[in-house]
Order: structure tokens, then sequence, then C-alpha cells
């Protein structure tokens, strides 16, 4: 085994309780001097461990999609949406060969850009690291949208509606993510969507999981961190809007809450990264009462502001004052 989904399995189970302990309104959680001692000694661990991963599937993965540097602005945003094949025979090209790379802007057509997104989505297909880690299921998820978008949405990674559906946010948080979408202006086939993992997170062996999930851990993020960040280079968008605290933490390789992630500017190889909430944690606040709900959909509407003012796209006053 080239991980260890003890620790994994363990850090899962530790993120549950902290999370349930908040969710019950708890601010604090009583720890033994040991405990703390344990809980010290993991981000060594986890260092070593997400630098071997990261290094076996770059080594596995990447080779796919070369890409040159970029010389010329984004692809307009105009580009007719065309979304991208899930996992079935409909990707003519899986098994051609990648295509040779390009030169300049004028030749990252979309077609190249297809092209190289299924020979990404065929070397997820075929990566070890992921599976090596034994705690993520069989099923790729990959991406949607259009390959010349300008924007890229990032989710962690898949549920159980994504993983039947094989494709990225199509469960409760999807329908709230094209909610967010539509009141940009945009839909789903306009923007670029994915998921850091490309596998929906097992629970224990995941025979008794049902419909339930569970985030991904730091591991499995690090095992598909290649294939993101490959597809981001196919892309080359104007923006990244990271979904939530662990998206942002496993596309920025760095921990932090998400009030300051939030409150900072991030880039992913020189592409601006927003952090914004992700679209569960809405669907849990107006759940939790309307104003709660409304509090994290003005916060989030502020980060769609930015997005939109980085693309340029119009913004009318009635937008701009959407929650004042
Ligand atoms: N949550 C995510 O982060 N990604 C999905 O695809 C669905 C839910």
């Amino acid at each position: 085994m080239a991980a260890n989904p003890g620790l994994a399995a363990g850090l899962g189970l530790l993120a549950e309780i902290l999370e349930r302990e908040k969710a019950r309104g708890g601010d604090a959680v009583p720890v033994s001097p040991e405990a703390i001692e344990t809980l010290r000694g993991i981000p060594a661990v986890m260092q070593e461990r997400r630098r071997s991963l990261v290094a076996a599937a770059q080594a596995a993965a990447v080779s796919a999609a070369p890409v040159p540097e970029r010389s010329a602005p984004a692809v307009e945003a105009t580009t007719p949406p065309a979304p991208l094949p899930a996992e079935t025979p409909a990707v003519s090209s899986v098994s051609a060969p990648a295509p040779s790379p390009v030169e300049g802007a004028a030749e990252r057509t979309e077609e190249w850009r297809r092209a190289q997104l299924n020979a990404i989505f065929k070397s997820v297909k075929q990566a070890p690291a992921p599976r090596e880690l034994g705690t993520l299921f069989d099923t790729v998820v990959f991406a949607s949208g259009n390959p010349s978008a300008e924007i890229v949405f990032v989710g962690e990674a898949p549920g159980a509606e994504e993983e039947k559906q094989k494709k990225p946010f199509v469960g409760p948080a999807g329908q709230k993510l094209e909610q967010i979408l539509k009141a940009m202006g945009l839909s789903r086939e306009e923007v670029y969507i994915s998921n850091i993992v490309k596998f929906r997170p097992k629970k224990g062996d995941g025979r008794f999981q049902g419909s339930s999930n569970r985030t991904p851990t730091q591991e499995e993020m690090a095992s598909c961190l290649p294939f993101i960040r490959a597809e981001i280079e196919v892309l080359r968008p104007r923006v990244i809007v990271a979904l939530g605290r662990t998206a942002a933490e496993g596309l920025l390789e760095k921990g932090g809450a998400l009030a300051a992630f939030r409150n900072e500017t991030h880039h992913f190889a020189d592409i601006p990264v927003i952090v914004t909430y992700h679209p569960s944690y809405l669907l849990r606040q107006e759940a939790a009462s309307a104003e709660e709900g409304r509090v994290a959909k003005r916060q989030v509407w502020e980060d769609m502001l930015r997005v939109m003012e980085i693309v340029g796209l119009p913004i009318s006053e009635k937008q701009r004052r959407y929650f004042l």
C-alpha cells in the first residue's frame, strides 16, 4: 500500500466529530494532553505522505497533457457551450493518442482542449495512486462544462448522486450551484465544473454507505491534485473558484479557516483563486434559519461579484445591489 488508510480514516473521523460538535453549537472540545501530542505529530506524517503520493501521481498522470506558456488572453466567454462527456463511449478520443503540443493561444482551439481533457480523463481512469489508497470508490467522476470557459469551479469530491450520473455537482449542492450561476447570468454549460478528487470517498469499506458522503482526506486530494492541475493548465481560465474550505486547502495546499481564505487573494499556477462557501454550506445555513441562510448567501454573492469583475462580466445595478 502506498498510503496509510488508518491515518486517513482516523483524521476523517476526527473531522466528523468536530463538525458534529460545531453543528451542535459547541465551540470547545475537551482533549487530553496525550491526544494533543498525537495530533501535533500528524502534520509531519501527512506532509511526508503527501510528498510521496504527489510524486507517484505526477509520474502516472500528467504526462497526458503537455501545455505551453500562455501568450494571449483567455478565450472569449462567448464560445458556444459544449459539455464534456461523462464516462461513456461518447468520449471518442479516449483511446486516441494525445495531440501534439501547440505553440500559441491561437492554436489552443476547442478541439485541442477537448482532446487534452479527454487524455487527462483517460489518465484518471488508469491512475494507480488514488486507487492504492483503498479509500475511494472506483467510478471516475471527471468534469463537465465548457473547455474554453473563463471561470472554473472546483469542488472537493463527488457524492452519491454525482457517482451515479458520473458528473460533478448534480445533487442538491449542484442545484444550489446552478442557482448561483443563474444569478450571475450564466449556465453550467458556460463554465467548467470539476472536483479535486475524481472518485467518491468511501466510509469504512463502503459496503453499508448508502447515499451518505464524506469529506475527502488530504491524502485523497493529494493523490488527485495532478489531474485538476492538468485540467487548469489546459483551460487557463481567467479565474478559479474554490468551493469550500476543503477544496481551497486541497488546491492551495495549505490549511486555514474559510473566513481567512475569503479575505485573501490566492493564485493557482498564476491564476487568481476566489475562495467561497461550498453550496452545501448554503443549504445547511438555509435549513438552520432564514437569517443564517441570507447571511451566507450574501457572502457568496460578494465573492461572485469579484469573480464577475475579474472576467469582465457585465454587472447590472440590480445584481450589484442584490443584498442591500
Ligand atoms: N460536492 C462537491 O464538492 N463536489 C460535487 O461534485 C458534489 C458535491
